[in-house]
């Protein structure tokens, strides 16, 4: 679960039968993980790269429909291999060891730090924009801004799972509320007849192939989140009837939510006005919600952090799984041995992301994320089509119509091929590069398991041990 430790789940198991979650717990945990940063940083991008509101809109739709066909296909592979670790096993399963350790690489070292990197640099774009007003923020004061975040938030996660998880709820509760309050300042304005940006929605519309798929990169960031139900399949109520409801809920749910954000956003502004503004929702509040506008960045800057907060909850379980099977350096899966935490990894992540906050600005780092998150997505998708034909064995209760995959594995190329295609940019060749880099590791650390390599590794792991304090998971009970 986003939220649990290994001692929090190994008590739920043990506890009366281990299935806590019902199904409005599962909607709200779509609806809290997938809303974030990106209903407040994506808008810009979207209009930017669809080039009319119109476009703007339908792709912020069509975003939804692939979160939720995604999740459909994802429901499949968590009903049929319910072993914990995501999309880890299911590569595993369909694909063998080397897919599914190129996997817990890419993700380890590149998906989860550029994403807490994202988000705070959202929370410090939104969280500074008041006290320039009228202008964007200098980078250096955003970026520093962003680090301390990382900081504040490994710093809190290391130190209590308790108070983590306490945080979190009140920060769920905040991003609902921000929303909510967006959508409606924005119907009232719309039933005030403000709908003069409204019209002719489709002039200037992009017909570039790339630039459409750098408009996907950017709305999918928003919903990114949508397969998290999958890490949870084992705590739910009726898992196969409650996943495919808690998804056909929670993210048509969200997909509302975020076109009528932009809705309200387009009511208060032109096109022009939204590309100008530094941040969209504290341009909204002061036009809409005047003596009140301050609520704005206030609330944006909890959400932000809650959804920061809440991608650290899950740093260890990748690393956890993967170095199970001998696949990442086993200290990053160990757990403080004093406050339950898996303090290794969320260190690793934090320090990681901070290096990717140097050199990056938001946009390009939603490009890459989305670019290699995308290229997994893709595999798992894949892979539902593979093991209909070769684990046909298997139990499947919740089976999703073969076209759905189709579709989805379709959607997954073009996404990860039309920005490449369009706009030949290094950094997706670098990006592909570092993908294919852990493969140097593999040969030597897992596949020969030389002993060099244990030999010089060993004693770090356990200097290492000695100072954080930190165990093996199983040695905690
Ligand atoms: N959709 C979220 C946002 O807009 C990002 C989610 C990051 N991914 C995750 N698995 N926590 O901020």
């Amino acid at each position: 679960m986003e939220g649990s430790s290994i001692r929090e789940r190994k008590e739920s198991q043990n506890g009366s039968n281990g299935h806590s979650v019902g199904l409005i717990s599962g909607v709200c945990l779509i609806v809290g993980t997938m809303i974030g940063s990106g209903i407040f940083i994506s808008p810009k991008s979207v209009l930017l790269y669809s080039g009319a509101v119109g476009p703007c809109l339908i792709i912020w739709t069509a975003c939804g429909v692939l979160a939720t066909l995604g999740a459909l296909c994802y429901a499949e592979l968590g009903t049929m291999i319910t072993k914990s670790g995501g999309e880890y096993s299911y590569f595993m399963e369909a694909y063998g060891p080397i897919v599914a350790y190129l996997y817990s690489w890419t993700t380890v070292m590149v998906l989860k730090p550029s994403s807490l990197a994202i988000i705070t640099l959202s929370l410090a774009e939104y969280a500074s924009t008041p006290f320039y007003l009228g202008c964007t923020p200098p980078i250096l004061v955003t970026k520093c801004l962003s680090a301390a975040a990382i900081l504040i938030i490994v710093t809190v996660n290391c130190f209590s799972v308790r108070l983590a998880r306490y945080v979190q709820n009140f920060l769920t509760a905040s991003k609902l509320f921000i929303i909510l309050v967006i959508v409606v300042a924005g119907a009232v304005m719309l039933a005030q007849g403000k709908t003069e940006n409204l019209t002719n929605t489709f002039d200037g519309a992009s017909s570039s192939f790339g630039a459409i798929g750098l408009a996907f990169y950017n709305g999918l960031w928003a919903y990114d989140g949508w397969n998290q139900l999958n890490f949870i399949t084992e705590e739910l109520k009726d898992p196969y009837r409650n996943l495919p409801r808690a998804i056909v809920i929670g993210i048509p749910l969200v997909t509302v939510c975020y076109v009528l954000v932009n809705v309200a956003y387009f009511t208060v502004m032109t096109a022009t006005d939204l590309l100008l503004s530094p941040a969209v929702a504290i341009t909204f509040g002061d036009r809409a919600l005047y003596p009140l506008s301050w609520i704005v960045p206030l609330f944006v800057t909890f959400s932000t952090f809650g959804a920061a907060n809440g991608s650290c909850f899950t740093a260890g379980r990748v690393a956890y799984v993967s170095s199970r099977e001998g696949h990442m350096l086993e200290i990053l899966s160990f757990i403080s041995l004093r406050r339950y935490t898996p303090s290794p990894a969320l260190i690793f992540n934090g320090l990681l992301a901070i290096c990717y906050i140097i050199p990056a600005d938001i946009n390009s780092l939603i490009n890459y994320f989305s670019f290699g998150q995308w290229t997994f997505y893709g595999l798992a998708v894949l892979a539902v089509i593979v093991m209909r034909y070769t684990r046909k064995e298997h139990h499947r209760p919740v089976k999703v119509p073969i076209v759905i995959p189709v579709l989805m594995v379709l959607v997954s190329c073009y996404l990860v091929l039309a920005p490449i295609i369009d706009k030949p940019a290094m950094e997706y060749l670098y990006c592909t590069i570092f993908i294919f880099s852990g493969l140097i590791f593999y040969y030597p650390f897992v596949y020969r398991k030389v002993k060099w390599a244990h030999t010089f590794i060993a004693p770090i792991t356990v200097h290492l041990q000695l100072l954080m304090e930190v165990v093996p998971p199983e040695k905690i009970e």
